[in-house]
């Protein structure tokens, strides 16, 4: 199955999809990505992440590349290109091309770059037993909120669970708070059965999956407060859980090699993972 990229205009061959070294994104990581799953052809909350890549963009001031409803003709036509069924679509917009100099260019038309990969979905086993997390400094940058490609930290810290058989980084400020995960938003229930995450500010990035869950929470009837907590809260949790595109909900069972609650997915987190796929069905028709 050929593998069909979007460079800037032109649907070309995967191996042969190319941007110029002076891409702003290559030298100073001055742009931002989304990445969305597909399943059966369709986006799964095409239009929220679609919406976000917006915002980010009009916080970096840099211009849409096309109008959203080219970016929406672009993205089924890719698909389509690459045969796929399911899969994730990665949309990467930068600043442009110019010589390399740090203020933004005058005349500079930003980069729009789209790949397609197949499904990212988690093992069964995580699904079903739970994953295990370390816990990291955060040391990104204030503007979090930002889906900016400048993941570094993000990188080093998912690095360094994967050297530690961790799934995931979940990230600690200095003042203990946790933020998020490298790649994925972080949540506990309480001993009350209350669900928790850090509330929207510049210290986590909006997640759409969190945006889903939360709204799925709230009509199921669980009590949800979104506020910092601290890693002493988190550890003596009932129950832990992380969310993200390609993890969906994963239950988090160990933390620094300490068990969570019983040590076994909790009651609140398999809810909310039934009614997540249950959602998922009801707007791709795909049942995981
Ligand atoms: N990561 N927080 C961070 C730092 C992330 O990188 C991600 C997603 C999330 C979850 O966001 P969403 O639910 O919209 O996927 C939270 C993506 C999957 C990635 O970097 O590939």
């Amino acid at each position: 199955m050929a593998r069909i990229s979007y460079v800037n205009g032109s649907y070309v061959h995967h191996q042969e999809a190319v941007v110029d070294v002076e891409d702003r994104g290559y030298q100073f990581a001055d742009g931002i990505y989304e990445y969305i799953a597909f399943y059966n052809r369709t986006l799964l909350d095409g239009e929220l992440h679609l919406r976000r890549l917006e915002r980010s963009l009009n916080e970096l001031r840099i211009e849409m590349p096309v109008s959203m409803t080219a970016m929406m003709l672009i993205i089924r036509e890719l698909i389509v290109r690459n045969s796929r069924e399911d899969g994730g679509l990665y949309i990467q917009v930068t600043r442009g091309v110019a010589k390399r100099d740090h203020p933004f260019p005058k005349k500079i038309r930003p980069v729009l770059v789209m790949t397609v990969c197949g499904p990212k979905t988690p093992k069964p086993h995580e699904v079903k037993d739970g994953v295990a997390v370390i816990t990291t400094a955060d040391i990104r940058w204030g503007r979090c909120d930002i889906k900016s490609v400048s993941l570094l930290a993000n990188v080093l810290a998912k690095q360094k669970a994967t050297e530690q058989k961790a799934r995931e980084s979940i990230l600690v400020r200095d003042d203990r708070s946790v933020t998020e995960g490298a790649v994925s938003n972080a949540y506990i229930i309480t001993d009350k059965g209350v669900l928790v995450t850090h509330g929207l500010d510049e210290k986590v990035l909006g997640g759409i999956t969190r945006d889903v869950v939360l709204r799925l929470a709230r009509k199921a009837g669980i009590s949800v407060e979104e506020r910092s907590f601290n890693s002493v809260e988190m550890n003596s949790a009932a129950e832990a859980f992380i969310t993200s595109t390609s993890a969906n909900i994963l239950p988090v069972v160990k933390i620094d090699g300490k068990a969570v609650g019983s040590g076994k997915p909790g009651p609140v987190t398999r809810k909310l993972q039934e009614l997540y796929l249950t959602y998922i069905f009801k707007q791709t028709g795909r049942m995981l």
